[in-house]
């Protein structure tokens, strides 16, 4: 059970059936009013967009971007995506906007087995009929194009794309959404929580209704029957394996109940996976009555200036309620994650620094058309700084930062240069890696209301405290009078820790005082938000006749983009992990972040580690090639290990490597057997190590435990779940610290006026650092009540019915809650603990203790090469990884298939281009049919410093899987892909100079 927020919700309008809420809206014929234009150009497709069509037409796709099946999309593409920009336009249109949906004549349609009426345009789209007007949100949307497959309902049993789907071509015929009460979805919610199958939930309602679909012709479908049916659904959570298991066991077995007790390495559940499977409340999903909605002229250009003319001509007749501009910004005009560097805008003043940067927000009334064609806006291009080496020579993008050089980081021990030069082997080598897009499956979304002078936002974020600070900031507001409240994530993955459209619905709340709301189209949101930084790394790696590595050197050039935001942190974790998490004597490494007129780089699962490990992993296959040692066998003689001390100094403990790579030995073995001498086929291992939270910064958490006088245990826990699992881990771990039943425990979600600061959802550390705060908590909670008790530690002790009951030895003690004093929280009895990671901070060299905890882990990939198209096959990948504790391995497994699916696409396929990849058929993530089966072998080296022992882990699973493919390729082909992602004509033009 989670804390919610009283938001002023608006109601749906236009409808005549029972899913009208209380509260009506704007009138149909005003809504309809001014005609949106038309931006739906699909129509119900026959046999099905996108679930259903299959997978044996995505050749086409395919073979040009990787020779990856695409499943149904590509069919569902074909006749639905849109042309043009992704959003974005010369005169700055977003271009969210919807067909017009009212203003037509009545639409008659069965939805849920209910008939309704609907005054909707009839090419109104179904996604926006449901859910605007008969306020079933549980159909998701993610890219308006045919492309995602969230939106994804039945029509007369058949899965179509609700977003490509006019209303009247419904008319008359039986709809059916995941709010649906029918035995095969009951199934399935319930297969789905068993494996773990949601994690964020965003497409979870398009998963389910496909999956339905095919149930409903296939009781008992294969795995490869599931996979090619799903084929047309993105997730970028899963890596689709536990949604395939879950829909290939659809027993009716029940959800198992959470433990009574121990719930620390128990597959508990996740406690939120009920609302997942539901349709759970995203940040587009809860509308404050009579709401603005807000859209934002953007930057057609990298760089230019602009003028915006007089706008009130152009607003008149087009129910604009407001046009803002950085002149109306009160406050401070820049944020930023890491203070000091703040340097972005909210809204820019001229010049612009990137595409897709906004300029200037119109809030439009309700119910208007809410399109930004022909805003006055005169843009001025100028010369535009794309490449970061051309960058620094050029002109500044920032005052104070010549050479354009936002930082650099650097690590030195030792003499890399004298223990190189003595080495027997040596190996040189660059990789060169390009922006990558987080193509979470929910767009960023909001909305924001005034409650008294308190200014209230809700939207989607990894970091609610810092969004309450920077849009305090941007407002001129005192900390205290804005609250955030999160919604529910779907996806995150690093770029939702960066505020997006928080301070631009809180500016327009805070000047209309009224509520307003806002969400990013699919384009909006590719090109305004941070990308993974590409990088260009260059150095060289030596060792001596046994194989043992006795210096690296290497140099970085991270691509920042045109403001800070974690390029900072970037460059400071490159050098401090180059090494990979192997013993190297004799370290010289030096990484720059560099500003252009690019996206904005900042997080991205790994903080710039994951394309140090492919420079690291990559050159080492060539080093131990040069010293003549079998692969895995070269990791394992250079794997650190407890009392050697890292690039930095640091003495290392519970070090987890070696474990990992001898539990793949035997899968290492297997796979070269049965690769040998088969053409094409390849086998590749790299390893990873990832320091736990801030480096070398504080990093607090802190988790307050109350018990009401009633005897309901709440556990205010204000860590952002994003889809990890935190919701789930930090209650089992809170609750075996205070020795209750972890589904006892009412669980207060993150809000900045509800919750202490459990700190940011980011460098894999809520496990760790939040999960140390909880384990605090439980304990100072127990400990309180056994002194009430006077009893000894190994009691146990309960809550209910206004008592708190203790047992030991027999003998029951009672005590009455309402005889207590109540805190300043309202609880008769609570705690509160807060933990900071000890770190010792890095010195001019790179010298200290950046992190108290590392997590590890080493993967292997088997795959096959087609030497004519330079295709990969993915056969297998097998995964094993130090977690310290698992805290709950279903939920752990999810992390490790799922950062995997986004290291295939970091490998194979994933290139953001400006105004190129601004939409989801352009850029492509990995679906069903690119993920090939996954062996998770889960190692428990356990930290003193982690909350039972635990390390963190969801940044580590996706940074040893492109290098090991990239060693798998080699193995097969001998190709050395130097740049990624490894295209088919890369991989065939790095064979060409293998000379194969
Ligand atoms: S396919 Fe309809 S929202 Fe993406
Ligand atoms: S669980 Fe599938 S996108 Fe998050």
């Amino acid at each position: 059970m989670f804390g919610c927020v009283a938001v002023p919700e608006a109601g749906s309008a236009g409808a005549s059936c029972d899913f009208h809420r209380d509260g009506g809206g704007a009138d149909r014929s005003a809504r309809g009013a001014g005609g949106r234009g038309l931006r739906c150009r699909g129509f119900l497709f026959a046999g099905g967009c996108p679930a259903d069509s299959g997978g044996a037409g995505a050749g086409g796709a395919a073979a040009g971007r990787g020779g990856f099946g695409r499943g149904g999309r590509v069919g569902a593409g074909a006749a639905g995506r849109h042309s043009g920009d992704g959003g974005l336009s010369a005169r700055g249109g977003s271009g969210t906007g919807a067909p017009g949906r009212g203003g037509g004549g009545g639409v008659l349609l069965t939805v849920n087995g209910r008939s309704c009426e609907v005054s909707a345009a009839p090419v109104a789209r179904l996604s926006e009929v449901l859910r605007e007007d008969l306020g079933l949100k549980g159909t998701k949307v993610g890219c308006d194009a045919g492309d995602c497959g969230a939106c994804t309902v039945l029509v007369d049993g058949a899965p179509v794309c609700a977003c490509l789907t006019p209303v009247a071509r419904v008319a008359g015929r039986e709809v059916q959404t995941v709010e649906a009460e029918t035995p095969d979805l009951a199934r399935l919610r319930a297969a789905f929580l068993r494996h773990g199958a949601a994690q964020c939930g965003i497409c979870s309602p398009g998963m389910l209704m496909t999956a339905a679909a095919l149930l409903a012709r296939n009781p008992a479908p294969t795995e490869a029957e599931a996979s090619e049916a799903l084929g047309g659904v993105l997730c970028r959570c899963t890596g689709y394996r536990k949604i395939i298991a879950a829909v290939c066991d659809v027993s009716g077995l029940a959800v198992p109940a959470a433990p009574e007790a121990a719930p620390v390495g128990q597959r508990v559940v996740r406690l939120d996976g009920a609302a997942k499977v539901a349709g759970d409340l995203f940040g587009a999903d809860v509308v404050p009555e009579g709401a603005l909605v807000v859209k934002a002229l953007r930057s057609p250009h990298a760089h230019a200036g602009f003028v915006i003319g007089d706008w009130r001509g152009w607003a008149e007749g087009r129910g604009v309620a407001g046009v803002f501009t950085a002149a109306d910004i009160p406050g401070r005009n820049a944020f930023g994650v890491i203070p000091p560097f703040a340097d972005q805008p909210a809204l820019a003043e001229s010049p612009a620094r990137f595409r897709g940067e906004a300029v200037a927000l119109v809030a439009f009334e309700p119910g208007a058309a809410a399109s930004l064609d022909g805003f006055p806006v005169d843009w001025a291009p100028l010369p535009a700084l794309l490449d970061p080496v051309e960058a620094e020579a050029g002109a500044t993008l920032h005052p104070g930062r010549p050479g354009n050089l936002l930082i650099e980081g650097r690590v030195r021990k030792g003499d890399a240069g004298t223990a190189l030069a003595a080495s027997a082997f040596v190996v040189e080598g660059a990789v060169e890696t390009a922006f990558v897009e987080h193509a979470y499956i929910e767009p960023e979304a909001g909305a924001a209301w005034m409650e008294g002078d308190i200014l209230c936002i809700r939207a989607c974020t990894q970091a609610p405290v810092m969004d309450r600070d920077d849009t305090a900031t941007v407002l001129g507001l005192a900390p205290e009078r804005v609250r955030i409240v999160p919604s529910a994530v779907g996806g995150g993955f690093g770029s939702k820790l960066d505020v997006s459209l928080q301070p631009l619905i809180g500016l327009v709340t805070l000047k209309t005082g009224r509520p307003c709301r806002m969400v990013y189209s699919r384009g909006e949101s590719m090109a305004s938000t941070t990308k993974r930084h590409p990088a260009r790394l260059r150095g060289r790696i030596g060792c001596d006749a046994s194989g043992l590595v006795t210096g690296l050197e290497v140099e970085g050039v991270f691509n920042t983009g045109a403001y800070a935001s974690w390029g900072p942190t970037v460059a400071n974790r490159v050098p401090v992990h180059v090494t990979g998490p192997y013993f190297t004597p004799a370290v010289s490494a030096r990484a720059r972040a560099v500003h252009t007129h690019g996206p904005v780089a900042g997080a991205f699962r790994g903080f710039g580690v994951p394309q140090a490990a492919i420079w690291q992993e990559t050159l080492y296959d060539r080093l131990a090639d040069a010293a003549g040692i079998d692969r895995l066998e070269f990791r394992l003689r250079n794997a650190l290990r407890d009392g050697q001390a890292s690039a930095t100094g640091q003495v290392m403990r519970a070090v987890g490597i070696e474990a990992c790579l001898r539990a793949l030995k035997p899968h290492w073995l297997r796979a070269r057997t049965e690769a040998a001498g088969v053409p094409g086929r390849g086998v590749g291992v790299a390893s990873c190590w990832y320091g736990c939270g801030n480096t070398a910064l504080p990093n607090p958490s802190t988790i307050r435990i109350g018990v009401t006088g009633a005897g309901e245990v709440v556990l205010h826990q204000g860590a952002t779940d994003i889809g990890q699992g935190s919701n789930t881990v930090i209650a089992q771990i809170a609750a075996e610290a205070l020795g209750v039943p972890v589904g006892s425990l009412r669980l207060v979600g993150p809000d900045t006026a509800l919750t202490p600061d459990a700190g940011k959802t980011s460098a894999s550390r809520q496990t760790f650092v939040t999960g140390r705060a909880a384990e605090a908590a439980g304990r100072s909670l127990r400990a309180t009540v056994l002194r009430l008790a006077n009893a000894g530690e190994g009691a146990r002790i309960g809550f209910g019915g206004g008592m708190v009951r203790v047992s030991e030895g027999g003998t029951v003690r009672e005590i009455a809650l309402a005889g207590l004093p109540v805190d300043g929280f309202g609880y008769a009895l609570s705690a509160e603990e807060s933990y900071d990671p000890p770190t010792v901070a890095l010195d001019a060299d790179g010298q200290g203790s950046p992190y108290a905890v590392y997590g590890y882990g080493a993967q292997m990939v088997e795959l096959a090469v087609d030497p004519q198209l330079g295709t990969v096959k993915l056969l297998k990948i097998t995964a094993a990884h130090d977690l310290g504790r698992a805290i709950n391995p279903t939920l752990a497994e999810g992390q490790i298939e799922g950062g995997i699916a986004q290291g295939i696409g970091l490998a194979l396929m994933e290139e953001y281009i400006a105004g190129r990849t601004e939409n989801l058929h352009d850029y492509l993530i990995p679906t069903t049919g690119d993920v090939p089966p996954v062996e998770s072998l889960i190692v428990e080296v356990p930290d003193p410093e982690g909350p039972y022992g635990a390390k963190g882990l969801g940044e580590h699973v996706l940074i040893p899987t492109a290098p090991a493919i990239l060693n798998a390729i080699r193995d097969a082909t001998g190709a050395e892909v130097t740049r990624l992602p490894a295209l088919p004509h890369r991989v065939l033009a790095a064979m060409r100079e293998a000379g194969r």
